[in-house]
């Protein structure tokens, strides 16, 4: 049989935001590579959803609904993981206002969800070693956030960086446990993420004109790199971060 560097096979993967777009594809996408994919989100009905998804050739995936927001929460679903051999987390929010027009309250409301929640679920992760020897993890930031300013983007852009930046100090300190951690950076991807904002679809149909490759990304674009960055091909990697725009930020 001929070795696949890029299997999951006999690999447990935690995916949070897998209740839509990029964090759904990736589950499916992780569950055809191999892996066993225990799936997170708030809402139990979309959870389900993707769980009907997932390839049942493999045994044991499960659904676990938590607000990552919410302390308590993120601590029961610590305490209910397995061991795991990687996660990507998937789970955050956007929105779009110009820095004037924002508060304090706003970049809070950012934060918690896109920076403060992965950032507690990664230190406890690897504090209470879920994450077994040699785990890899994937965050999704974005590139709004380290290669591309577009106004509006402020509030959602800081803290895909902020996250970005701990990226890279985790990938030092957790490399002691042979512990690998990168970001993914997409570009536009076509997820209810981009529809729910206030750009209208005229508008998104005009800037995915903008792009070299001539469209938004699909989510599969993106599960496709998390699983380069989850499996075995990427073993000599960590801290870094892994655009995949269509050539946007060229
Ligand atoms: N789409 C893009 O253009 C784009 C570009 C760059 C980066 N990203 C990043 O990629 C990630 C995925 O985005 P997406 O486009 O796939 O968005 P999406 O389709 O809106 O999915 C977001 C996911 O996050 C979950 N979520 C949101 N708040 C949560 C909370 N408090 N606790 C637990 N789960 C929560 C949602 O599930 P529930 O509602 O069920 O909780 C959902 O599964 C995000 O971090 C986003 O910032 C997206």
């Amino acid at each position: 049989m001929i070795d696949n560097p890029f299997s999951l096979e006999g690999k447990t993967i935690l995916v949070t935001g897998a209740s839509s777009g990029i964090g759904r594809a990736t589950a499916i996408a992780c569950s055809n590579m191999g892996a066993r994919v225990i799936a997170t989100a708030r809402n139990e009905e979309r959870l389900q959803a993707t769980i009907a998804q997932l390839n049942d050739a493999i045994d044991g995936h499960m659904m676990l609904c938590a607000d990552l927001t919410s302390p308590e929460e993120l601590d029961g679903l610590v305490k209910s993981l397995p061991a795991l051999d990687g996660a990507v987390f998937s789970a955050g929010n956007s929105v779009t206002l110009p820095l004037q027009f924002g508060s304090r309250d706003k970049f809070d409301e950012m934060l918690n969800v896109n920076f403060y929640a992965p950032v507690e679920l990664l230190r406890l992760l690897y504090k209470k070693k879920v994450l077994n020897k040699g785990a890899s993890v994937v965050l999704l930031a974005s590139i709004g956030g380290t290669h591309s300013f577009m106004p509006g983007n402020g509030i959602y852009g800081a803290s895909k960086a902020a996250l970005n930046s701990v990226m890279k100090y985790a990938a030092r300190e957790f490399a002691s446990r042979k512990v690998r951690v990168n970001s993914i950076c997409p570009g536009m991807v076509d997820t209810p993420l981009i529809h729910r904002g206030t750009i209208t679809e005229e508008q998104l149909a005009e800037d995915a004109k903008r792009y070299p490759l001539g469209r938004y990304g699909q989510p599969k674009d993106i599960a496709n790199g998390a699983i380069y960055l989850l499996s075995d091909a990427s073993s000599w990697l960590t801290g870094h971060d892994l655009v995949i725009d269509g050539g946007f930020s060229i």
